[in-house]
């Protein structure tokens, strides 16, 4: 009896240490909904695959090639989940990936049903894990699509309960992937239900979403950058705030937007996770996502989320510490038809620069010097600062 309390107690302490270990910092990679939807293939995982490693992004960071929805085939007779035919050989698909270094992952949902109606895991959450593992998939998205049916039918008046079987489905995939031995990133899909952000470490999530589906266009983008002000304490070195997959690249966001973009995600810890048509990356796209003094405000290690210093006036300016001691501070153009910024003053002191600070502009790449909190900087409509401040 002692022995088997003292296993399951290694197992308990041994979890979080597995979580910090694989994603001590925001997972990286690119996924292919944002761009293909349905129609994603085998030969499409491949070439972004290919593509990732030629174009920088790797060696920048991104590894996790994730294939999204519209995957799945039927179950067997056995249960056993197999692949449709626009993947027909998933296994030889994950170790191509990982021939070129990069990692691979998947989606499912808890719910009988996927969101695009693909089937989904409900009931079958060990064998599709166990499945997967044998695959050698690396990284799960579980998207709660038809399981909110489930939910409602079972309490129809009680959403208290619903949230409890939502987070009780969640932990069932979770123990699911520890049981195959195979590590797995775990990315949990419910939009922010039930202030997922308080419970999602205890159901061994490495990052989940916090709001609805973002689109490639500026409003939707900013709309979810600003509703994750507050939840900066929430992140921590093995499990992140997900404000959704990045959109730099993909419909008409100029490049002052995409600049704003992955200021934005990059300040807010946020899974990196691109979502454009690689074969189609022009050379501005792919050095914004590639910028690795972006993505190193990012990844930093000390892992603590930007939270807002100043709004007002269509301005907004958030920072974040950094290991090293440095803050991380930018300032965001929200008009959509000025020049900004006249007579603001900069929040130095309230980020611990009283007396000033040395500033490094990381998008121009340039040493500002010493900069006081009267300095003014031009940000063209919806452009952004980004700047790193040392004494
Ligand atoms: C949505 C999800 C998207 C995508 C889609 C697939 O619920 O938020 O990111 O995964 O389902 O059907």
């Amino acid at each position: 009896m002692r022995r088997c309390l003292f296993l399951v107690a290694l197992i308990f302490a041994s979890l979080p240490l597995t979580a910090q270990k694989l994603a001590a910092t925001p997972p990286m990679g690119w996924n292919s909904w944002n761009w293909f939807a349905g129609k994603v293939t085998d030969a499409d995982i491949r070439k972004a695959a290919d593509l990732m490693v030629s174009s920088g992004m790797r060696d920048a960071g991104y590894v996790y090639v994730n294939i999204d929805d519209t995957w799945e085939g039927k179950r067997d007779a056995n249960g056993v989940l197999h692949t449709n035919e626009k993947f027909p050989d998933m296994k030889a698909l994950a170790d191509y990936v990982h021939s070129k270094g990069l990692k691979i992952g998947i989606y499912s949902s808890p719910g009988p049903q996927t969101c695009a109606r693909y089937e989904g895991s409900f009931g079958h959450e060990e064998q599709d894990a166990k499945t997967y593992a044998e695959w050698g998939i690396d990284y799960l998205k579980y998207d709660l699509c038809s399981f909110r049916d489930n939910m409602k039918q079972a309490y129809p008046n009680d959403p208290d309960a619903q949230d409890k079987m939502m987070r009780d489905a969640y932990m069932k995939m979770h123990n699911a992937i520890v049981k195959t031995g195979r590590p797995m990133v775990y990315s949990l899909c419910q939009y922010g239900f039930d202030q997922v952000w308080q419970w999602g470490p205890e159901v061994g999530a490495n990052l989940w979403r916090t709001t609805n589906d973002i689109s490639a266009n500026y409003n939707s983008m900013m709309l979810i950058a600003l509703a994750q002000a507050g939840l900066g304490r929430y992140a921590a070195p093995g499990h992140w705030n997900d404000p959704d997959m990045l959109e730099v690249g993909n419909g008409k966001m100029s490049h002052d937007e995409n600049i704003s973009h992955m200021t934005m995600w990059s300040m807010l810890a946020a899974p990196l996770i691109a979502g454009n048509n690689l074969t189609q990356m022009n050379d501005d796209v792919r050095s914004i996502l590639t910028n690795r003094d972006a993505i190193a405000i990012d990844q930093d290690k000390l892992g603590k989320q930007a939270e807002r210093v100043f709004s007002g006036d269509e301005i907004e300016i958030w920072s974040r510490p950094l290991s090293d001691g440095s803050v991380a501070l930018a300032i965001f153009n929200l008009s959509h038809d000025r020049n900004v910024m006249r007579g603001l003053k900069l929040p130095l002191k309230q980020v611990g620069f009283a007396n000033g600070a040395h500033a490094r502009d990381l998008w121009a790449a340039k040493d500002l010097g010493m900069i006081k909190d009267t300095n003014a900087f031009t940000l063209p409509t919806h452009g952004a600062v980004l700047l790193r401040l040392t004494k």
